[in-house]
């Protein structure tokens, strides 16, 4: 009898949070990660796992040259001035310029991206750097996360149609530029039905959408460019960063000025990625200590081989895990009432509501929003979803030699880690980073904002540095948005946490 409330709990928690996952069909960056992980991590996958190398076609050289060596357009398409979004329906006054529009980035396929760009206050967004945010999935919106619910100006109300202010956002320090990507999430479309999407094709097309970007926009040409992201972005953001390395060593100019590469709880190394959330679990009281046992004894998780041993283990792992809390903040509440509210209810940027994927959803799906931003011009046939679904053809198994190549070449690399996401945990960036056997430069110190510790960090030799922000989950600026802040601003002013 003493054992029935729990079983009934539990029970009843797997179909509520099932029930919530469900309503439009939203999916969340979280759940698409764990599709492909699974993916990649059963017998039967075939997905390409080889390392990740630079599509390179002659249609990048022309308009290398283009942006390299002239200071015109690459092509007349759109224009900054058409794209300035004079003011978003809902929104509270505001002093920085925000734009909005669309980047042809495969003109044959009919392919284009849509950004959203955030100034930084008119007096410093002239000397602050340019920063481009990625959202993971693969197949999720930085419209959706970045944008609205993490470090962008505004979040969205409890009523899906007013805004208010994120004082917090990122566009104090840097002039911030959102991307969909890849063609198929969001407001990016692809007016060619057969596509295939994966690592390599993802990063030749936000490199093409980057060159193009900074031709409407020639005033951040040279100006100190930085790639962040979080989750799936622990791959595009290194490949990125590796398509302009590549394409300016090609051009032997400096095409794309970029500085640095800074990820959150990032997906690095499928191998670490996956012992170190289950250790995670095992060490945060998630699973019993037995249940992590036997993943150490039958799982191996370097080989795409799961035994009938491990398989029970892990089905153990989703009742217990997955079904019944927030695996990417795992002290936080759940969606319980995704229905929006006649009237905004009381918010607290301290206080990050769980229900926000919601909101964003109402507000982005409303047609004047949508025209006020200069999206969904062409009417797509779809609504506006947070993440798409996508057969993801390539994704390499590891990102480690690509972070090497990018300290190799002068670039800062920062690591950090929201220290409550059980889904791509601090443990697994720790073992990534334990796995490329760097020297330390300075021993793990507590780093301090406020007067209290923001986390944890260690920094290595050849500039990598694997910092933590203390009770942030897997969306850190949505969670704790103060010590985000404070990193970002260390990051970029290339300053130690104090
Ligand atoms: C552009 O799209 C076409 C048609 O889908 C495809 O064949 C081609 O490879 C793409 N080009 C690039 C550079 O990705
Ligand atoms: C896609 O098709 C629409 C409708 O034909 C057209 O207006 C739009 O320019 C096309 N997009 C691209 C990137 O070619
Ligand atoms: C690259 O550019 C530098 C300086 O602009 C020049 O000295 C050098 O010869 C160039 N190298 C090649 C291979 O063109
Ligand atoms: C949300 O709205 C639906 C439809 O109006 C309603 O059936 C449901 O009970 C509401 N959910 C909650 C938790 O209030
Ligand atoms: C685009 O607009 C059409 C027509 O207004 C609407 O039905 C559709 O949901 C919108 N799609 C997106 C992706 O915004």
């Amino acid at each position: 009898m003493g054992n029935r409330r729990p079983c009934l709990f539990l029970v009843f928690l797997v179909t509520l949070s099932r029930f919530v996952a469900q309503i439009h069909g939203v999916k969340n960056q979280g759940e698409a990660l764990d599709n492909l992980y699974k993916a990649k991590f059963s017998r039967d996958y075939s997905i390409d796992t080889r390392p990740f190398e630079v599509i390179d076609t002659n249609q990048f050289e022309e308009m290398n040259t283009l942006l390299g060596k002239s200071k015109c357009h690459p092509r007349k398409e759109g224009s900054k001035k058409k794209d300035r979004i004079k003011r978003l329906p809902g929104q509270p006054h505001v002093r920085f310029s925000q734009y909005g529009g669309y980047i042809t980035v495969n003109k044959t396929a009919g392919a284009a991206f849509y950004y959203y760009f955030v100034e930084a206050d008119k007096h410093s967004k002239e000397h602050l750097p340019l920063l481009l945010w990625l959202n993971g999935g693969p197949g999720c919106s930085s419209l959706a996360y970045g944008a609205m619910q993490e470090l962008g100006p505004f979040r969205v109300h409890s009523n899906g149609k007013t805004l208010y202010r994120n004082r917090y956002s990122w566009n104090n320090v840097a002039n911030v530029l959102f991307v969909e990507s890849p063609a198929g999430v969001g407001f990016s479309y692809s007016n060619s039905t057969w596509r295939t999407n994966g690592d390599r094709q993802t990063a030749a097309e936000n490199y093409r959408f980057l060159v193009n970007w900074l031709g409407r926009f020639p005033e951040y040409k040279n100006r100190d460019f930085y790639i962040a992201g979080e989750s799936y972005a622990g791959h595009y953001a290194p490949q990125l960063a590796q398509t302009v390395l590549h394409h300016n060593k090609k051009a032997n100019t400096t095409i794309v000025n970029l500085k640095g590469v800074l990820i959150g709880n990032a997906a690095i190394d499928d191998e670490t990625d996956n012992q170190g959330m289950y250790d995670f679990f095992g060490t945060h009281a998630l699973i019993s200590y037995d249940n992590l046992r036997k993943i150490h004894r039958y799982c191996d998780f370097s080989r795409a081989h799961e035994s009938a041993e491990c398989r029970h283990s892990l089905l153990k792992t989703d009742a217990d895990v997955w079904n019944a809390i927030d695996v990417y903040n795992i002290y936080g509440p759940l969606c319980l009432d995704g229905n929006l509210t006649s009237r905004p209810r009381k918010t607290s940027l301290m206080n990050f509501d769980p229900c926000s994927d919601y909101y964003v959803y109402a507000y982005l799906n409303r047609p004047d929003v949508q025209e006020a931003m200069h999206a969904n011009v062409t009417k797509l046939t779809y609504d506006w979803e947070p993440c798409s679904d996508f057969d993801w053809v390539d994704s390499a198994s590891t990102i480690l030699p690509l972070v090497k190549e990018l300290m190799e070449n002068g670039l800062r690399v920062w690591l950090f880690s929201g220290d409550t996401d059980g889904r791509v945990p601090f443990t697994s960036t720790q073992y990534a980073i334990n796995k490329m056997k760097l020297p330390i430069k300075t021993e793990w110190y507590p780093w301090f904002h406020g007067g209290e510790v923001g986390g944890y960090v260690q920094v290595y030799k050849g500039d990598l540095t694997f910092a933590t922000v203390r009770g942030a989950g897997h969306m850190v600026p949505s969670i704790q948005p103060v010590r985000a802040s404070a990193l970002i601003s260390h990051f970029l002013a290339g300053t130690p946490l104090p």
